[in-house]
């Protein structure tokens, strides 16, 4: 690394997100120079497939020439306005009169804010701010899950369950609590079907409930599929149980389609895939095709009602970001539903998964790969270092690191939580390059296989 070259500046002068900063300062990173379709390169010409589309959200790939053009028209018309004070402007009207549209279940109005973090947070609030304008106060305690993913902000990650992320942040914040982690090939007892863990994943939620009291128990926010915590799709049954028990102790169900939204499951929402009924919905990421941070919450008319009467009590709804609802931000949501609708992006999405499903299961003949399951274009692979007994490697080896090292090394960006190894492509992805994405996963896998037996030879 020379002096003064991007890679010693990139040390010198930025902090980064969710990253090992010590050894950030050894060893650097890579800096992305440009994007075409599902491909991003680096500042050195070296070519990569990105399986991850980014951060599970560059659904278009990385290229689209429309939206640009669609930021532009509305940066040359009207750059910037807000929705305060009952000012607002179109592109905000448009896209929220379409989200209301497509939502998956009976929705009454849309909150836009600037990432899924928002959007979540906000949801936290008025989940607070309705129980208060319906007289029950006491009713504030928030249930998530364990694994769960719902953003950084002080309140989303608190309702997230992601230990690392709260650890000497004097985080959670009291009065959140997490319930089990559906993934059923690491966590089922021996002998124990989809159905009946999901049965247990149910009860064990009832009993947190039941502990806590159902009178303070506020919310449950749940991501259909659960993308942070390794792409874990819900057992069969799962979600049909869990909602049975919310049902029955008034717990209002918060659905974060953060990454599921928009075609990623082969529907346009994860609510559909599963059927959920839920009273708020988050979205981002591909809402935008991730090309402007922009995020939206849906609410169904029942809080709606409630914030009416805080309006009237309080004389405003007191919440609101500068940026929230930025125009360009929604004209380029708004531009990426039409591309979705034009290209029939769901119809894509379930004609390629059984290629994207089976070819990655295919791969369970891999001496590192314990399990592989996923629903449309979002799959999470589990690494073992013992398939037949289910044993996971110790986590001090770091093995999903080494694979993600290594299909780094061969041109594939995936990304490693712990030993799960996630894949969530963009939507527009082809046959061929989901070929080409098997190809150099098995590329990884062989190069971290060979590497760490090469490590036990040393060290025998
Ligand atoms: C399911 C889910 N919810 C919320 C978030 C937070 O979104 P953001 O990073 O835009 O704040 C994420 C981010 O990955 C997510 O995956």
């Amino acid at each position: 690394m020379t002096a003064n070259s991007p890679q010693a500046r990139d040390i010198a002068y930025l902090v980064h997100q969710q990253t090992d900063l010590a050894s950030f300062q050894e060893t650097g990173g890579t800096l992305i120079a440009k994007g075409e379709g599902v491909y991003v390169y680096d500042d050195a010409g070296k070519k990569y497939l990105e399986a991850m589309a980014g951060l599970w959200c560059a659904s278009l790939g990385f290229s689209e020439k429309r939206l640009a053009d669609a930021a532009y028209k509305q940066l040359l018309s009207l750059p910037y306005y807000h929705t305060f004070y009952a000012k607002g402007h179109l592109p905000s009207v448009d896209l929220a009169e379409q989200l209301i549209k497509l939502a998956p279940v009976p929705m009454s109005k849309v909150l836009f804010q600037c990432s899924g973090s928002e959007a979540n947070d906000a949801a936290i609030k008025l989940v607070w701010y309705y129980h208060n304008a319906i007289g029950k106060p006491e009713k504030r305690k928030i249930i998530g899950r364990v694994r769960g993913y719902h953003g950084n902000t002080v309140a989303s990650v608190s309702v997230s369950g992601q230990p690392h992320m709260v650890a000497d942040f004097n985080l959670p914040l009291p009065g959140f609590f997490h319930t089990d982690n559906p993934n059923y090939y690491r966590f089922a007892l021996d002998g124990e079907s989809e159905a009946d863990f999901a049965t247990r994943m149910a009860a064990n939620l009832e009993e947190l409930i039941l502990r806590e009291g159902p009178e303070t128990v506020a919310a449950f926010f749940g991501e259909p599929v659960q993308g942070g915590g390794g792409a874990i799709t819900p057992p069969d049954t799962y979600w049909e149980k869990i909602q049975a028990v919310l049902k029955k102790y008034d717990v209002l169900f918060v659905a974060d389609e953060v990454i599921c939204g928009f075609g990623r499951t082969g529907n346009m929402w994860g609510c559909q895939t599963y059927d959920l009924k839920p009273d708020m919905i988050s979205c981002a990421k591909a809402l935008s095709a991730s090309y402007q941070p922009i995020s939206a919450l849906m609410i169904n008319e029942k809080i709606h009602q409630a914030m009416l009467v805080e309006s009237r009590k309080l004389g405003s709804f007191g919440h609101g970001f500068t940026y929230g609802a930025h125009p360009v931000a929604c004209a380029v949501a708004l531009e990426t539903l039409a591309i979705y609708a034009e290209r029939d992006i769901v119809g894509h999405v379930r004609s390629i998964t059984p290629a994207f499903l089976d070819g990655l299961k295919m791969l369970e003949d891999h001496p590192l790969v314990g399990n592989v399951r996923g629903v449309g274009l979002i799959a999470g692979v589990e690494l073992m270092a013992d398939k037949a007994t289910r044993t996971p490697f110790a986590p001090e080896q770091k093995i999903g690191a080494l694979v993600q090292e290594h299909c780094q090394q061969a041109g594939l960006i995936v990304r490693a939580i712990g030993d799960r190894i996630a894949f969530t492509p963009p939507l527009i992805i082809t046959t061929e390059q989901i070929d080409e994405l098997l190809a150099k996963f098995r590329q990884g896998l062989d190069g971290a296989w060979a590497e760490l037996n090469t490590q036990k030879i040393a060290a025998d």
